[in-house]
């Protein structure tokens, strides 16, 4: 029976999950009911996975179990590497994340496999593997040597020292393993959903992932977070932040890093966010931007809030990376690294109790018309 056509899905409920609890109007998330504060303030981002996978915290020894089998697949194949030093180097790191996925089922013996032990076992390597492309690639693509992965260190640890070459402070390995809890997982959003979608034909996770960072890459999803930077740049100081932002809301321009379709109250990411956004700002001399954003944050307060228009995680985010360090264009990739546990939770879960997805459309062209010959055209 079909239902009303609902622009964009609103709306509608099209898969039943046991990892994400979203209250869109009272600002609550919660990964297996544990609230997303309590994870960001406690666990790690292996634990967070750990959790999703298994609907369940690990005890200690399945923990070190689980880190232990995550860190041993850090190093890229010689195949993956071999093709990541060939890839132009002016490509945009998204591009390269999709391909550089993509690749990983070329020289995976049965990469076609959708039983569920054997797509954990991928999901495993997707997720360790994933950190090490982005360094790499940015490494690659400065012309530098590239930094070989520490086993002894966490994914986050791991993906900083890959990248600049020295192992991070523990304050900023650990803002980095908050953001990387605090963007793991979020219901039925469009590259989870994207990631769903294809495992229902039975396809395989690679072809799922990539469709997956596919869709993150989009300005209205994951690539909120480069589009903020991008604007807290054009904005010259705090005080013309007001002005700014009114003179986009007049031209019917989407602000960046505000509103979702979900939460109509403030996102419960963008309140940590917030806290880590100014605690690094004031800790890298980078209170300009955090100024900033306040002002932007007050402006659209004061001119949209009442429409259900709240920051959303892609809004403090963005000064979160620049302080630590980050390069505007890997802002997006990094939502890649989290948001592979996420996706890896949603494709078991979705091939543990499948069934191929088939909306339905409204037609809405002509009927019934005669064909003409190409000459009488
Ligand atoms: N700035 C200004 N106005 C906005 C914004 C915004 N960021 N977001 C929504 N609105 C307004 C729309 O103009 C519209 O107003 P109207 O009813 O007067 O025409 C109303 O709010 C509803 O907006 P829609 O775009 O229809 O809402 P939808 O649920 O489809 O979109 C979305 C949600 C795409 C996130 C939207 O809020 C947006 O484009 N935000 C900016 C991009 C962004 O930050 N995306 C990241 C989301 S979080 C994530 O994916 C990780």
């Amino acid at each position: 029976m079909a239902t009303p056509y609902s622009k964009g899905l609103e709306g509608v409920v099209a898969a039943e999950t046991k990892m994400s609890f979203i209250d869109g109007e009272k600002g609550i998330l919660e990964y297996v009911g544990i609230p997303i504060g309590q994870l960001a303030e406690h666990s790690t981002f292996e634990e967070t996975v750990f959790l999703l996978w298994n609907s369940r915290l690990p005890k200690k020894g399945e923990l070190a179990d689980f880190t232990a089998t995550i860190r041993g697949l850090y190093d890229l194949p010689e195949q993956i590497e071999a093709m990541l030093t060939r890839l132009p180097k002016d490509a945009q790191p998204m591009h390269a994340m999709r391909t550089l996925v993509s690749a990983l089922g070329l020289i995976d013996p049965k990469p076609n496999a959708t039983d569920v032990p054997t797509v954990r076992q991928k999901a495993v390597k997707i997720l360790a593997c994933v950190p090490t492309m982005l360094a790499y690639f940015h490494r690659h693509r400065q012309g530098l040597p590239l930094i070989r992965p520490d086993a002894s260190l966490s994914i986050a640890e791991n993906f900083l020292y890959m990248l600049n070459g020295a192992k991070p402070t523990p304050t900023m390995a650990r803002a980095m393993d908050v953001c990387l809890i605090l963007h793991t997982d979020h219901g039925l959003n469009n590259s989870t959903f994207s990631a769903r979608v294809v495992i229902s034909t039975l396809s395989d996770i690679y072809s799922a992932m990539t469709a997956a960072v596919g869709s993150l890459r989009g300005p209205l999803h994951g690539g909120a977070n480069e589009g903020v930077m991008v604007m807290l740049n054009e904005i010259p100081t705090v005080d013309g932040a007001e002005a700014y932002i009114l003179d986009k809301l007049a031209r019917k321009d989407k602000i960046m890093g505000f509103g979702h379709r979900v939460y109509k109250s403030y996102d419960p990411r963008a309140t940590h966010l917030k806290v880590l956004a100014k605690q690094l700002a004031q800790d890298t001399g980078n209170m300009d931007l955090y100024e900033k954003s306040s002002r932007i944050e007050k402006t659209m307060a004061e001119a949209v809030a009442a429409k259900g228009i709240y920051p959303n995680v892609d809004f403090y985010s963005a000064t979160t990376y620049h302080c630590i360090g980050l390069p505007l264009d890997l802002f997006t990739p990094m939502f890649v690294i989290a948001r592979v546990g996420g996706w890896a939770a949603h494709i078991i879960e979705q091939l543990s109790d499948n069934r191929l997805f088939r909306p339905d459309v409204d037609y809405t062209g002509p009927h019934a018309v005669n064909y003409t010959p190409i000459d009488s055209r």
